[in-house]
């Protein structure tokens, strides 16, 4: 696709970018929803499959595509996908892994408040822990973080939600870092307290102050992960529009101030040259309007478009209509 400006669009292309960055292992799709996203996931995961590395393709998304685009039920437990060697898809069941957290939590809040003696029911406190909107998106990280730890596969795609959650989702590994320091203070003071008020000098065993120390480790290392630029990448997915533009313009934003590695841009739905030609008057009219903003994209984002993926006549799904938008993302 060519525009009014001599400089070309991508100049790094999706495949340049994986082989400059060998070591890859967490690649994430983010943008407004419905604009391609889980196809571009599905046809990344195919493609890095398909290159002899075994991949995980997950979708952290409540509202679930994976499995219509890849014709293979693969809700609520990772599912090999038959004819492509290497592929293992996973839709995981949001619902059960919240209900899974909130167990947790209930066991975590009813030993503390025997611990602490305090004669209250911990229905109150397991409601406020998990009423609040960031518990929900919580749950799915520890999710996603559980499968990068248990690192059985050598690259992980993640098809994440459209909203802004995914940058919240990484935001909050920082407020979670800060957070558990806090409460490990107070834990280590009521301690002290506590021993110093004892009779009988004896010190006790804290198992909520070991499960915040682990899991502070465990968010430290997420973070390094996820912001260590050989091993993590974030592609935007866009169409050539205005609404989807200022929406990964955003994120893009966003993501750098984060230091999360921005991989690039992807732009979707391209009418191609061949059916500007033979279409009317209506698509001709369409074809203006997506050169006008292949030119904003142009500017607003130098140098980070890694693809362009034309507008097909039908839906991307299945393996044939996968591996077609997959050899143009990256062709
Ligand atoms: N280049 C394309 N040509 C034609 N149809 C496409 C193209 N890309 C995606 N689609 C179709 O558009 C719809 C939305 O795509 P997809 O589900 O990948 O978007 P999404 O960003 O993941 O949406 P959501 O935000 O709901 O998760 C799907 O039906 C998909 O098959
Ligand atoms: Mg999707």
């Amino acid at each position: 696709m060519t525009t009014a400006s001599a400089e070309p669009l991508i100049s790094t292309s999706m495949a340049g970018y994986l082989a400059e960055h060998p070591g890859l292992r967490y690649v994430f799709f983010g943008g407004k929803g419905g604009v391609g996203k889980t196809v571009m996931a599905a046809a990344t995961a195919h493609q890095l499959a398909k290159s002899g590395r075994r991949t995980l393709l997950a979708s952290t998304n409540p509202v679930h595509s994976l499995t219509s685009c890849l014709g293979t039920d693969c809700f609520g437990k990772p599912t090999r996908i038959a004819d492509v060697d290497n592929l293992t898809a996973f839709e995981i069941d949001t619902r059960e892994a919240i209900e899974r957290s909130k167990r947790e939590i209930r066991e975590k809040i009813q030993w503390f408040l025997k611990f602490a003696e305090i004669s209250t029911k911990a229905d109150e406190f397991v409601e406020a822990a998990t009423m609040n909107p960031a518990f929900e998106e919580s749950a799915m990280f520890e999710n996603m973080v559980d499968l990068m730890f248990k690192d059985e596969y050598e690259v992980y795609v993640f098809d994440t939600a459209p909203t802004a959650n995914a940058r919240r989702l990484l935001g909050m590994s920082k407020v979670y870092g800060l957070w558990v320091e806090k409460m490990l203070k107070s834990r280590e003071e009521a301690q002290s307290l506590r021993e110093a008020l004892s009779f009988t000098k004896k010190k006790e065993e804290d198992p909520l102050m070991q499960y915040l120390v682990d899991f502070r480790g465990r968010i430290a290392h997420a973070r390094e992960l996820l912001t260590d630029p050989e091993k993590t990448a974030f592609f935007f997915v866009t169409l050539p529009e205005a609404l989807p533009i200022a929406v990964i313009s955003r994120f893009i934003d966003w993501f750098t101030d984060f230091g999360i590695p921005v991989g690039g841009v992807i732009i979707n739905e391209v009418i191609s040259a061949a059916d500007a030609k033979t279409g009317g008057e209506f698509v001709r009219n369409r074809v203006d309007m997506q050169h006008g903003y292949l030119d904003e994209i142009r500017e607003r984002f130098p140098g980070q478009v890694r693809a362009i993926v034309q507008l097909y006549d039908s839906d991307v799904r299945g393996t044939a209509a996968l591996q077609k938008a997959g050899a143009e993302l990256f062709g």
